[in-house]
Parts: C-alpha cells; sequence; structure tokens
C-alpha cells in the first residue's frame, strides 16, 4: 500500500532494538516513510529519539547535511499500536529470535495489514518457512536478514521460503538496493549464506587447535598471515562465546550432524568455564581495559653452519625460498640430494612434514616444512614429531631473518592456512552445489558480510581448483574424516578447469 498523500512507499518496523533502528536510519535516509512499532512501551519513542541523535552526530561529523537530516526524521513516526501499521507496504520485524514470537507477531500483522503487504523477518537463525507456515497468506512472507551495525554492513539476506512467492524476494531485492545495501539471494536454509559459510574459518581453525597443532596467538598469526582483518580466535574473543557456540552446534544439527560443520569441545567447554572473550574479560586472550594483552612471538635464533638444502620437486616455489635463505645470509647445500649434515626443507600441499619427508626419502630427524602457499606475507615452518631441535632452529634461523612473520607449528597436513581455506572454498563450493545461492552471491555475502579478502570462490580460483582439490583429497586420505570430502561443485569445475564461479548453464 503507498501512503495516499506522496504515493510513496511505506514500511513498518516491528521491533526497535539495534536491528530495527538501523533499518529504520537507512530506509529514513532513503527517502522511506517509517512507523516504527514496540512491545515495550517507550521504546519507539527512545528508538525515534536514538535515530535522531545518530544522524546528528553524521551531520556534525559533516557526513550528512542538515536538511538531510531534518527531511529523514521528519520520515520516522511512532506508532502507538499494531494498528497504525495498516498503511504499510512492507513490513520487517526485528523483534526477539524466538519462533512462537514471530509466529504470532506474523499473525496479529496479517489483522492489520492488506492482503499484499509483504512480511519480512529479520530472522539469522529461524527457518523463515517456519515463520510463513503459521500465516494465512504464507506466500507473501519472506527473510531479510541484515548484519550488525545495519548502516555499515551494506548487504542484506533475502531469504526466499519455501512457501515463498518469488516476487516478494524481488521486491524485497529491490528495496535493498534502494536503502543502499546489496542484496544477496539465500533459499531458506540453515545460516543462509554468511553464517553458513563462514563455518570453514571457525570449525577449522578449532579443529587444529583441538589437534595441538598450534596456539591461538599463532593461529592468529598465519590466519592474518593469509589475508584475513581477524584471525579466528580474535574473532570467536570479539563475537563471545555465548553467541558463536550456540550458532555452531545450531547448524551442526540443523544439518543432520554433517561433518564438515562439527563444533569443537573447546568452545564448549570454555563457554561452560565463562571465558565468552572481550565481554568477559578472557576468552583465547586476557583483556585489560579492553585491549588484548599481547602474545609475545617466537624469537628467532642467529644463523649458524648447518647448510640447508630446498626440495626440487616444485622449482618455483624453491626459488621463493631460495630468495628468503639469501636474504637471511644462510648457507645453501644446492646439491641434487642433500648432504649427510644438512637440513632438509620440504614443500608439501595438503601433506604433513611426516608424508613429504617420507615420500622423498628423507631423513625425517632432518626435515622441516614450509607452507609453500602465502610465502610473501608470512612464513610457516612445520617440524615432523623427531625433527631434532638443532635442525629445527637452523630452518628457523634460515628464514626468520628475512622481515616476514615466522610461525612454528607441529606436524598438520595441510598446515594450518592450506586447510583452513580449502575448508572455507569446499563449504563455498557446497553452498553453490546445493543452490542455496548464486555464485556470485555467495562471494558477495563473504566479503560484505564476513569481511573476508576474497569470497570462497575467488578464493578457490586464487589458490587452483585443483590446488585446493589436492589438498582436501591429501587430507581426507590421512584423516579417513568424510569432513574433508570435497564438494562435487569443486571436483567438476577443477576436472573441466573452469572457475569455481561458473554458474549452471
Ligand atoms: N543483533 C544482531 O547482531 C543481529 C544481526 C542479525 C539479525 N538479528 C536478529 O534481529 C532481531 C532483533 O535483534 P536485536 O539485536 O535488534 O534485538 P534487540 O533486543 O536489540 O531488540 C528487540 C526489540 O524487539 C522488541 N520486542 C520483543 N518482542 C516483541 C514483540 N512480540 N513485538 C514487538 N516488539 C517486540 C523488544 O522490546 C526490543 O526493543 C532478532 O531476530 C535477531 O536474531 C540480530
Amino acid at each position: 500500500m503507498l501512503n495516499t498523500t506522496t504515493g510513496e512507499l511505506v514500511l513498518g518496523i516491528v521491533g526497535t532494538g539495534l536491528m530495527g533502528r538501523g533499518i529504520a536510519q537507512i530506509s529514513a535516509q532513503a527517502g522511506i516513510d517509517v512507523w516504527l512499532f514496540d512491545a515495550r512501551s517507550g521504546a519507539a519513542e527512545e528508538a525515534h529519539a536514538a535515530v535522531a541523535a545518530t544522524l546528528d552526530t553524521l551531520a556534525a561529523k559533516g557526513k550528512l547535511d542538515t536538511a538531510a537530516v531534518a527531511a529523514a526524521v521528519a520520515r520516522l513516526h511512532v506508532a502507538d499500536a499494531l494498528a497504525d501499521l495498516a498503511g504499510c507496504r512492507i513490513v520487517i520485524e526485528a523483534i526477539v529470535e524466538n519462533l512462537d514470537a514471530k509466529r504470532d507477531l506474523f499473525r496479529q500483522l496479517e489483522d492489520v495489514v492488506a492482503d499484499d503487504c509483504i512480511l519480512a523477518t529479520n530472522t539469522s537463525s529461524l527457518p523463515v518457512t517456519n515463520i510463513a507456515a503459521a500465516c494465512r497468506l504464507p506466500g507473501r512472507v519472506g527473510g531479510f536478514h541484515f548484519f550488525s551495525p545495519v548502516p555499515l554492513m551494506k548487504v542484506v539476506e533475502v531469504i526466499d521460503s519455501v512457501l515463498g512467492e518469488p516476487w516478494i524476494g524481488d521486491a524485497l531485492s529491490g528495496l535493498a538496493r534502494r536503502i543502499g545495501h546489496r542484496p544477496v539471494r539465500a533459499s531458506d536454509t540453515p545460516g543462509f549464506i554468511v553464517n553458513h559459510a563462514g563455518r570453514g574459518y571457525l570449525t577449522e581453525s578449532l579443529r587444529v587447535l583441538g589437534e595441538g597443532i598450534t596456539q591461538p596467538a599463532d593461529l592468529d598469526r598465519i590466519m592474518r598471515g593469509a589475508g584475513f582483518r581477524m584471525g579466528p580466535c580474535e574473532l570467536l574473543d570479539l563475537t563471545g562465546l555465548d553467541v558463536s557456540h550456540p550458532v555452531m552446534e545450531s547448524i551442526y544439527g540443523q544439518y543432520y550432524q554433517e561433518p564438515r560443520y562439527r563444533p569443537s569441545p573447546i568452545t564448549r567447554q570454555r563457554l561452560a568455564a565463562g571465558l565468552l572473550g572481550r565481554k568477559s574479560g578472557r576468552g583465547f586472550y586476557i583483556y585489560l581495559d579492553g585491549k588484548a594483552l599481547p602474545v609475545p612471538e617466537e624469537a628467532i635464533p642467529p644463523a649458524g653452519p648447518t647448510p640447508v638444502w630446498v626440495s626440487r620437486r616444485d622449482p618455483a616455489r624453491r626459488d621463493q625460498v631460495l630468495a628468503l635463505i639469501k636474504a637471511c645470509d644462510a648457507r645453501l647445500d644446492d646439491g641434487e640430494t642433500p648432504g649427510a649434515d644438512s637440513v632438509c626443507i620440504v614443500l608439501p600441499l595438503g601433506h604433513d612434514a611426516t608424508t613429504a619427508a617420507l615420500a622423498e626419502g628423507l631423513d625425517a630427524r632432518r626435515t622441516v616444512a614450509v607452507d609453500p602457499l602465502g610465502l610473501a606475507r608470512h612464513i610457516t615452518l612445520m617440524s615432523t614429531p623427531v625433527t631434532l631441535p638443532a635442525f629445527r632452529d637452523t630452518a628457523r634461523a634460515a628464514l626468520g631473518h628475512a622481515g616476514l612473520p615466522l610461525t612454528t607449528i607441529h606436524d598438520s597436513p595441510g598446515f594450518v592456512a592450506q586447510r583452513v581455506l580449502a575448508m572455507i572454498v569446499n563449504i563455498g563450493c557446497d553452498i553453490a552445489q546445493q543452490r542455496i545461492a548464486t555464485p556470485d552471491d555467495i562471494d558477495g555475502a563473504v566479503t560484505l558480510g564476513l569481511g573476508y579478502p576474497k569470497g570462497p570462490l575467488a578464493f578457490g580460483d586464487a589458490l587452483g581448483a585443483q590446488t585446493v582439490l589436492d589438498i582436501l583429497d591429501a587430507l581426507h586420505g590421512f584423516y579417513r574424516d568424510p569432513r574433508y570430502r570435497p564438494s562435487p561443485w569443486l571436483i567438476r569445475r577443477a576436472r573441466l578447469g573452469v572457475s569455481l564461479l561458473t554458474p549452471e548453464n
């Protein structure tokens, strides 16, 4: 229904807390009339005042002009009763995350609004279909999942319920564009796109911790070195385990124990212990005055006389390692095979140092593996269980004085970054395979919603689909865990040699 005097869209927002206010702000700024309703008396007025204050602050910073602020504030109206939303063409609910409460609200709204009014839910974890199923006209219900803070997170997931009519998603996508957000369209599945795709980074990182491969601060350093703004443990500390652990359990349960999404006992136990993260002052890090106490980096020993031999199996990556050795003034063993006293450097993809040493017929006590991916930003070294400390230190000295951060980890197939990236790509591929969203929307949702430097499919293309497949096959073979089985989407595109962003014809 249109505003009868202006012919403009009228939007209703029910639930005027954190999310409702953000949606109201950007809608009013986009020239839309907004009616605010909240069940708690006085809450809608508070929201009105809070949005006006936010707009004033933006004006004071010179980001908005005062006329635009006045116009936006004039478009915000407080509804005293749900019945005041009768003239709305779209109503977005952002009330408490409870299925019964949302179903009740939508049933009440249907008695108030016109039959062609769209009812949208901002739920982040409930099935939109289950909300729609409670309605007299379930086809008009859609998901409209914003991220916090709404004005800054420029993406919204538009969810098509099983009962939804396609024009609902089209209309919500149009509204998203009008308010300056990118709509990404997804079918109604657990975690939609963003919370589904985010499983790879967190659960694989926790698995790495659970296996004793490295410590939280080193894990974070390695993943920042791979281009992520925040390491997984920093991210978990920021979100709080009270929020993120239940999401991990919920998605795992909703997908009937799909091993790719298997949560970790680490976070369950830490949640029980109250180690929530920043909000409790202690998580993976300890916080003082809101700042994490620094965890010292490993000290690099000075270069010694022991020569360093580098595997010749991958000439291009060998050259990169040789350049680092040169920059560190270390002694090189340039023989076809390693001399009797040399450290042996191997460069495995998807394999651990032990497997690589045995495959090349090297002495495992003298072998150290270097992650051949991402050598330009971060050096990760990995020893076999029997690598002698003196040889490990020689390798650290031979590579650790080139001005790049260096981290030493225990044996792991796919080091840390390789396996975490491979899981991100694989889960992104499976989201595409399940037709939850288009490849383009998957990558758009992840870059905007999670702040990753690339979407999962573009990450896969950058690494090479065949390389990702090789890493996953190696992980799968080593652990014999179906968690690492590659998605059909990845297998086919790797075989065909085409981009992972290639949709079905
Ligand atoms: N906070 C986030 O980061 C985030 C992100 C995406 C989605 N969401 C979803 O958005 C919704 C709202 O989250 P929020 O963080 O803004 O919550 P909030 O607690 O800040 O605000 C909820 C508001 O809804 C009101 N309310 C509760 N029940 C109501 C009812 N039956 N009718 C009318 N008003 C009612 C409350 O009084 C409150 O003002 C939830 O479904 C949540 O899962 C939240």
